[in-house]
């Protein structure tokens, strides 16, 4: 080979050569691309909070699991107790206060307060805080009405802030675990109050289904009380609340 051939033999080593660096340096950028830009995406979005509620209990069958479900993905919760149900699961209203739940009540039979004399609404709403608190040592308890039914009177006898709700799946309806998970995970917005049962097994099954899927789009589950807080809102007794927008 002579002198030229060598140097043609160079740079047609380099000809085909230099295509595979500038192949390499590409697939170097396009894969640092994806691995930098979800992490900044994560750090840049806004924690969106949301609560969790449970009506009609505590029920020993339903409740239990709900409850070892919630410790084991570190979420509180509120649960609006019914207070017949109460004698024989103050272990259960022990638990719920020591794992950071919150207790609110939800008269003492499940009756509509709408229109009760004073002595009916004190029998359902009183009787109630009072059991509670033989358990507890407070009565600070916040009110679900059944029902959501209030008026006037509800209002001015309440004895603390009345909470409602704005994600209702009727989960009492069709007892269908998928369903009500689709129906809450396509609804959930910062501020929202999620209304339940935990007496239904499905229901503690969606429940779980939800905060393992709002955690994965970045909500932070709290209670009502820790919702409010959050907004800077100031809990008046006889006023109803549905939800925390910001
Ligand atoms: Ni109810």
């Amino acid at each position: 080979m002579g002198k030229e051939g060598k140097y043609g033999a160079f740079f047609l080593a380099l000809a085909l050569f230099l295509p595979f660096l500038a192949l390499e340096t590409d697939r170097r950028m396009t894969v640092a691309l994806p691995v930098d830009g979800p992490a900044e995406v994560e750090q840049e979005q806004e924690t969106k909070f949301i609560a969790l509620t449970f009506d009609d209990g505590p029920r020993r069958s339903t409740t239990g699991p709900l409850l070892d479900g919630l410790a084991q993905r570190g979420v509180p919760a509120t649960f609006f107790l019914i207070g017949e149900q109460v004698p024989g699961n103050e272990d259960i209203v022990r638990r719920m206060e020591a794992e950071g739940h919150q207790i609110g009540i939800h008269t003492y039979d499940h009756k509509c307060l709408t229109a009760l004399n004073a002595a009916d609404f004190s029998a359902q709403v009183d009787r109630s805080r009072q059991l509670l608190g033989e358990i507890l040592g407070r009565e600070n308890f916040l009110l679900r009405p059944p029902y959501g039914m209030v008026d006037a009177g509800v209002e001015r006898r309440a004895g603390s802030a009345i909470i409602l709700w704005s994600i209702d799946p009727e989960d009492w309806d069709d007892k269908n675990a998928e369903r009500i998970t689709r129906h809450i995970v396509s609804r959930a917005k910062d501020g929202d109050i999620i209304l339940l049962h935990d007496i239904y097994s499905t229901s503690v099954e969606a429940a779980l289904a939800v905060v393992d899927a709002l955690h994965e789009e970045g909500f932070l589950f709290v209670t009502v009380e820790e919702l409010a807080a959050q907004r800077h809102v100031e809990l008046c007794d006889g006023q109803v609340y549905r939800s925390f927008y910001p």
